[in-house]
């Protein structure tokens, strides 16, 4: 498809100053006053589409963000993920968990991704699938016998063996657990399996168009385009390097 929109702020220099959550307290460096001082008739900050990444379409849908948003890791462990729950023959609440449960990971924010990824599906999704999303981030670090479930050893590697997580993942963790919907969040990560332990067979999006269909209920307008409490999130995918 043919796509003849013209790229805003045209003739000029976009300048893309990194989201300040992204570059605090790392060695980036803020790096606005520098820019701030360039802005004249050649030099704007960007607002709206950037060229450097595939271009959305003007309504959006979830499978769009997967396909044109995503870095190629996340993408194949969310498919990944929900195709082993799939195979497995779990309920379609259950396969959308997993399908969405790292979704902020790949394009949003990696920090408590499970709370950022429950907020941004929440309007779109049953209650319980955005519940498991969110507890799945405090499950991964509490081990449960019942499930056969141990702390992950790539966690020992990546945090560190005396990492201790915090109190809030501890407390949620354990409210997780006496809830009614525990089971749902605790299937996200037995699915949850490390990046690289990868499916015979590779999946894409499209073979859960029809169980997305079943379970997302999609905006007219478009993913970011509605007036859902989470569409700035959304927008904020489609457009990650805009100033403001
Ligand atoms: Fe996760
Ligand atoms: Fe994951």
């Amino acid at each position: 498809m043919s796509d003849n929109r013209p790229w805003p702020q045209d003739g000029r220099e976009r300048m893309i100053l990194p989201q300040p959550v992204g570059t605090v307290g790392t060695d980036l460096g803020d790096r606005r006053s520098e820019m701030l001082a360039k802005v004249d008739d050649k030099h704007v900050f960007m607002m709206g589409d950037n060229p450097a990444l595939p271009r959305m379409p003007e309504k959006p849908c979830l499978q769009d963000f997967f396909r044109y948003r995503m870095n190629e890791s996340t993408y194949r462990h969310l498919v990944e993920a929900a195709k082993r729950a799939y195979d497995n023959h779990e309920p379609d609440k259950v396969i959308m968990a997993c399908l969405l449960h790292d979704i902020t990971n790949a394009c949003l924010i990696r920090m408590d991704h499970g709370y950022y990824g429950a907020q941004l599906i929440a309007p779109y999704v049953e209650e319980e699938v955005a519940w498991a999303v969110k507890y799945h981030q405090s499950l991964r670090y509490t081990p449960d016998p019942a499930y056969n479930y141990e702390y992950p050893e790539l966690y020992l590697k990546l945090f560190g063996e005396d990492y201790e997580p915090s109190a809030y993942i501890k407390r949620d963790a354990a409210y997780a657990m006496q809830h009614e919907w525990y089971e749902t969040s605790r299937k996200v990560t037995l699915y949850d399996l490390y990046f690289f332990e990868e499916l015979d067979e590779p999946v894409t999006i499209d073979f859960f168009d029809d169980i997305i269909a079943r379970n997302f209920r999609h905006p007219e307008e478009g993913l970011g385009m509605d007036d859902s409490p989470s569409a700035h999130m959304w927008r904020t995918m489609i457009w990650p390097n805009n100033f403001l």
